[in-house]
C-alpha cells in the first residue's frame, strides 16, 4: 500500500482534493456534494499521453494476487475486503488495518425463489454472514481504519442499527471510543444490543434516523469525531469490494443483474462503483445492471425517478423494515448515477410483499433481515412488469442476518406482524403462500400421544413448492 495514493473528488462539482483535506462533513464547501475516492488508475482520471495505460493495475496479475492470499495467515490476507486491498489503497500501511476478517462471504442458489419469481437462475450473495451480521462491516472496516490511521480517537455515526453494530465493533477492535446515535424505538433489539456490548456510548434520540443524522452533522463540526456516516466515502470503498468478491465466485462469469435494497443509498452506489472500476481495469467485459429496491413507506428514490419534475423530496419514513427507514438519503445522487449508468431499475414494494419475501428465502435455509427481503420482493415485481427475463442471472444483495430482527420473524410467523386491513390487500394466491410459509410455535401437552397425532396431521400438509 502506498501513502497518498489516491484523492477525493466532489460527485457533483468535480472538485478534486486530498484525502487528508477534507472536512468533518465529508461534503464539498463550494456545493455540499459528496465525495467518492479515486486512484491515478480511476477511469476519469487522465493518465499521460505516452503509454496511457501504464499505471493501470494488471487484471491478470490482479485476479492471481487475491485468489493467492486466500491461503496467507496474514490478517490483511484473510479479510474479504483487504484480500482486495490493491484496488482501495486508503491507508498508509497493512498494519494500520483493523479487520474481523470480514467479507468472504457466501453465495447461495435460491432454486425454489427463482421458480416462485419466473426466473430460471437466482443466486443471493448473503452479506449478513459477516462479523457483525451485516454488509456494514465491508465498509467500517475501510473507513475505521482511515480513522485510526489518521490518528482520531472518537468516532461516531447516526444508525438504524447495523452501522452503529458494525461501527462499536470495529472501534472496540482499534481501542477507538465510539457513540452512537440510534432513533428511539424504531431499530431491532439484536442491533441495539451490539453497539452496548462493544462497548458504545449509545445515545436514543427521540427522533428518526433523518433527525439523528442532523444532530450528529452538526456535533462533528465542533469536536473531534471522526464521522462515519456512508458520507464518508471510504466506507463506500470498503463496500465495492463484495463485487470482486462474487465476480471471483462466479469464476469471472459476469452476471445480469444485481438487486440491492435502499435506504441511505450508499450500498447500492458503493457496489456500483466496484463493478464500473473492475469494467474499466478490463478485468470484466460488462458490467450487471444494478436495480435498487425500497419500501413503500420509505421511497424517496422512487419518487424521484416517478417525479415529472425530478425533484428529490424527503418523506416521513414508515416502514416495518427498519434498517431501511429513511426519508432523506444521503447518497441518492451517486445511487441514481448508478442505476441509470448501469441500466437498472428502481422499484418500491409493499410491508406484505417484504413479509412474503422474506418468508420465502427463509424457507430456503437462508434467512435474512426484512430489509434485505425487498430484493426478492423487488425481483419478483421487476418480473411481472416485464423488466427482468426468466433467462436473466440475478444475485440478490442480501444485507442483514435473519438474527438481527427476530421479533419480525416472530410476529410473522405468528400471524401477529400484519394489520387486518393490510392482510386483506393480499391476493388469494399469496394469502395460500403465507398459510404455506408460517410456521408458528406449537404448544402441547407432555404426552407422547399427542405429540403423534400432531405430527401425523402436519405430515399430511403441503410443503411449499
Ligand atoms: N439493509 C440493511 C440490513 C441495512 O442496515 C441498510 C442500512 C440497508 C439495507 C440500506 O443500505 O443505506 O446503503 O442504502 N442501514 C444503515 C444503518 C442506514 O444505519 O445501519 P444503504
Amino acid at each position: 500500500m502506498k501513502v497518498a495514493s489516491h484523492h477525493l473528488r466532489c460527485t457533483e462539482c468535480g472538485a478534486v482534493i486530498t484525502g487528508d483535506a477534507v472536512n468533518s462533513i465529508f461534503r464539498c464547501p463550494q456545493c455540499n456534494g459528496l465525495y467518492d475516492v479515486i486512484y491515478p488508475w480511476s477511469e476519469s482520471v487522465a493518465r499521460p499521453a505516452a503509454g496511457p495505460e501504464h499505471n493501470l493495475p494488471n487484471p491478470s496479475a490482479l485476479r492471481w494476487l487475491w485468489q493467492e492470499r486466500r491461503t496467507s495467515m496474514l490478517p490483511v490476507d484473510q479479510s474479504g475486503v483487504w484480500r482486495f486491498r490493491d484496488l482501495l489503497p486508503i491507508v498508509s500501511a497493512p498494519e494500520k488495518v483493523v479487520t474481523l476478517r470480514e467479507g468472504n462471504t457466501p453465495l447461495y442458489d435460491l432454486p425454489r425463489c427463482a421458480k416462485a419469481a419466473g426466473v430460471d437462475w437466482l443466486l443471493a450473495k448473503h452479506q449478513g454472514m459477516n462479523p457483525t451480521g451485516s454488509f456494514k462491516d465491508t465498509g467500517m472496516t475501510a473507513a475505521l481504519s482511515v480513522a485510526a490511521d489518521r490518528g482520531f480517537e472518537w468516532v461516531a455515526c447516526a444508525s438504524t442499527g447495523n452501522t452503529s453494530a458494525a461501527m462499536a465493533a470495529y472501534a472496540a477492535r482499534a481501542g477507538l471510543r465510539s457513540i452512537v446515535f440510534i432513533p428511539e424505538g424504531k431499530i431491532a433489539w439484536g442491533k441495539l444490543s451490539q453497539s452496548m456490548d462493544y462497548g458504545a456510548l449509545t445515545i436514543q434520540l427521540k427522533t428518526d434516523f433523518d433527525g439523528c443524522v442532523r444532530i450528529l452533522t452538526e456535533l462533528v463540526t465542533r469536536f473531534p469525531i471522526y464521522l462515519l456516516n456512508s458520507v464518508n466515502p471510504y466506507r463506500l470503498e470498503g463496500q465495492k469490494t463484495p463485487a470482486f468478491e462474487m465476480m471471483e465466485q462466479l469464476d469471472w462469469q459476469v452476471p445480469d443483474h444485481i438487486i440491492v435494497p435502499g435506504g441511505n443509498l450508499a450500498n447500492s452506489s458503493a457496489l456500483g462503483k466496484g463493478f464500473m472500476e473492475m469494467r474499466h481495469l478490463g478485468m470484466i467485459p460488462r458490467a450487471p445492471k444494478v436495480s435498487v429496491i425500497q419500501a413503500e413507506g420509505a421511497n424517496p428514490l422512487y419518487r424521484w425517478y416517478t417525479d415529472s419534475n425530478r425533484l428529490m423530496r424527503p418523506v416521513t419514513a414508515e416502514t416495518r423494515a427498519t434498517a431501511i427507514r429513511i426519508g432523506n438519503p444521503a447518497s441518492w445522487r451517486k445511487a441514481a448515477n448508478v442505476i441509470d449508468a448501469l441500466g437498472g431499475w428502481c422499484e418500491q414494494v409493499s410491508e406484505q410483499e417484504i413479509a412474503l419475501a422474506k418468508a420465502q428465502i427463509g424457507a430456503e435455509g437462508v434467512g435474512c433481515e426484512p430489509a434485505s427481503a425487498v430484493t426478492y420482493a423487488g425481483l419478483k415485481k421487476l418480473v411481472a412488469l416485464g423488466k427482468v427475463q426468466r433467462e436473466e442471472r440475478t444475485v440478490l444483495i442480501l444485507t442483514g442476518h435473519t438474527l438481527k430482527d427476530s421479533n419480525y420473524t416472530i410476529d410473522y410467523h405468528r400471524g401477529e406482524l400484519l394489520t387486518e386491513a393490510e392482510n386483506a390487500q393480499i391476493s388469494a394466491a399469496d394469502q395460500a403462500l403465507h398459510a404455506s410459509l408460517r410456521k408458528p410455535p406449537v404448544v402441547l401437552d407432555p404426552d407422547t400421544d399427542t405429540v403423534m397425532r400432531r405430527l401425523e396431521s402436519h405430515m399430511k400438509q403441503a410443503q411449499p413448492a
